[in-house]
């Protein structure tokens, strides 16, 4: 052997020591394997016989015997007539079991930015996130009890890749009635929300290196797709009519992200002057426009604005829905709308890139919609947000000691308030200590550095009774993080 043999039977003692729940045989066998990997036995390395290794370590032979007959038939030793040798292995290198090292990705996926963490419905002023606790669980549960009681196993195996047929008829008539989208069920895809809608897009309608517009300040979810895809990408800025964008501009881009009814994080509605040329631009660029009508449904004032995707025949839109924000975020249930000459196009690829799956889920939402609680759900949910948005906007005014401005009223979940020249990053970091969790309006420009400060505020999940207190704590922390400060 190439160490001395007090050396190799102190190190499978002290293996034999540590075992935990293994049997003896496999701890004996884990050592040796580990001891040739790492180079303590060199290749070609004699061991002592099994005879003699049983007994300086008190065992029986048979597992002794059992554990080399294993590594033999591994190809970590060799046995013959004179005993085990170690194999001639290529170089490998073990890392010890405490050391994490740094395993490279593709570099261009260093550009992402940085996830949001949203994973408790319960930290007040989340953006974006629903009263999930208004939401009807009995009668969910009763409706997937339905379904699987109905269908039982059949509904184990995979669902068509483009999801459930009764969902996607479901839908298509709730986006007639409501979002002025005439559509059949053909043209609809079942997504994991809108964020798979947006990796679908990318995947089906993008090369590698092609450019997209997205808003900016943003989405980040765009970015990420973007980025993920290999896509070049540029911001436009947000005016009160929505995106900015020049018809002139030399390279035109491929895709065209935008949430033209409540743009977030902003809240500008897109004028219909502004959408109509958007769409003669997509339609002269060949280019797509992924709308993202995240939180339409909860419009608080005038008449519902109907959707780009129906303003005007084959218009060039993907439109992506969400019941994320309507029922509750870990549904992961949303939608992609496509104008018929593209569904058709792409449903070879939709075959091949999906499998169905959720089928109960979607089964009981296709139901859930159908029978009209989606509906109620949805006009009980207005009544609260609008409470709730008055009642916030009566407390920042109230309570909200530094000069602001508020926007991003006129439907959705959530009011950003401008504030200028404030640590935005700092508060809401601090904010999470007293379980608040509002977002940085700064964080949503492409480079924070340059983009406005202030606080995205979401009332969705939060009760009015908590406004005022939360607001104080905010203009301390607010007070307290102030650039030069100190
Ligand atoms: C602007 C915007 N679009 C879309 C989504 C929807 O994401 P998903 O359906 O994947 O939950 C969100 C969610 O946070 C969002 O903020």
């Amino acid at each position: 052997m190439n160490i001395p043999d007090d050396a190799f039977y102190a190190l499978l003692t002290q293996a034999l020591q540590r075992r935990a729940e293994e049997t003896l045989q496999r701890t004996l066998y884990h050592a040796l394997r580990q001891a040739i990997l790492k180079g303590t036995l060199h290749p070609q390395c004699r061991l002592p016989g099994s005879r003699t290794i049983a007994q300086q370590l008190h065992l029986s032979r048979n597992t002794v015997n059992a554990a080399l007959e294993q590594l033999t038939t591994e190809g970590f030793l060799l046995r013959d007539r004179q005993g085990s040798q170690v194999a001639a292995l290529p170089q490998a290198t073990v890392s010890s079991p405490d050391s994490h090292p740094v395993i490279g990705l593709s570099p261009h996926l260093n550009l992402l930015p940085p996830g949001t963490r949203r994973d408790s419905p319960t930290l007040a002023f989340t953006p974006g996130m629903p009263a999930v606790n208004y939401f009807p669980l009995p009668l969910w549960r009763r409706l997937l009890d339905r379904v699987l009681r109905e269908e039982g196993s059949m509904l184990l195996g995979y669902g068509d890749s483009a999801g459930e047929p009764s969902l996607r008829v479901a839908i298509a008539r709730h986006l007639a009635l409501s979002r002025g989208i005439n559509c059949d069920a053909s043209q609809i895809v079942i997504t994991e929300g809108a964020r798979e809608g947006l990796n679908l897009c990318t995947q089906l309608l993008s090369e590698r290196g092609q450019l997209a517009w997205l808003e900016d300040p943003g989405y980040f979810g765009a970015r990420s797709a973007f980025i993920a895809a290999g896509l070049a990408f540029r911001g436009l800025p947000v005016d009160e009519e929505g995106m900015c964008f020049q018809t002139m501009d030399v390279s035109a881009p491929r895709l065209i992200f935008a949430s033209p009814s409540h743009q977030f994080p902003l809240g500008t509605l897109m004028s219909a002057t502004r959408r109509l040329a958007l769409l003669e631009f997509a339609r002269k660029a060949k280019a797509w426009i992924i709308e993202d009508d995240y939180d339409s449904e909860f419009r608080y004032s005038g008449v519902p604005i109907p959707a780009m995707l129906g303003m005007v025949p084959d218009a060039p839109v993907v439109y992506l829905g969400t019941f994320s924000k309507t029922l509750f975020p870990s549904l992961r249930i949303g939608f992609m709308v496509m104008p018929k000459a593209l569904a058709a196009s792409v449903q070879p690829a939709i075959e091949s890139l999906l499998r169905g799956g959720h089928r109960a889920e979607q089964r009981a939402l296709a139901l859930f919609i159908e029978e009209g609680h989606y509906a109620r759900h949805l006009a009980s949910m207005r009544r609260l947000y609008r409470k709730r948005q008055t009642q916030l906007r009566a407390a920042l005014k109230e309570e909200l000691t530094v000069p602001h401005q508020v926007s991003a009223g006129e439907g959705g979940m959530h009011l950003t308030v401008k504030i200028a020249e404030i640590d935005d990053g700092a508060v809401v970091d601090l904010a999470r200590q007293y379980q608040m969790a509002p977002a940085a309006l700064s964080r949503f420009y492409l480079d924070p550095a340059c983009g406005e400060t202030g606080l995205v505020l979401g009332y969705g999940n939060t009760s009015a009774s908590g406004f005022a207190s939360g607001i104080r704590v905010l203009n301390r922390l607010i007070a307290q993080t102030r650039p030069g400060r100190g």
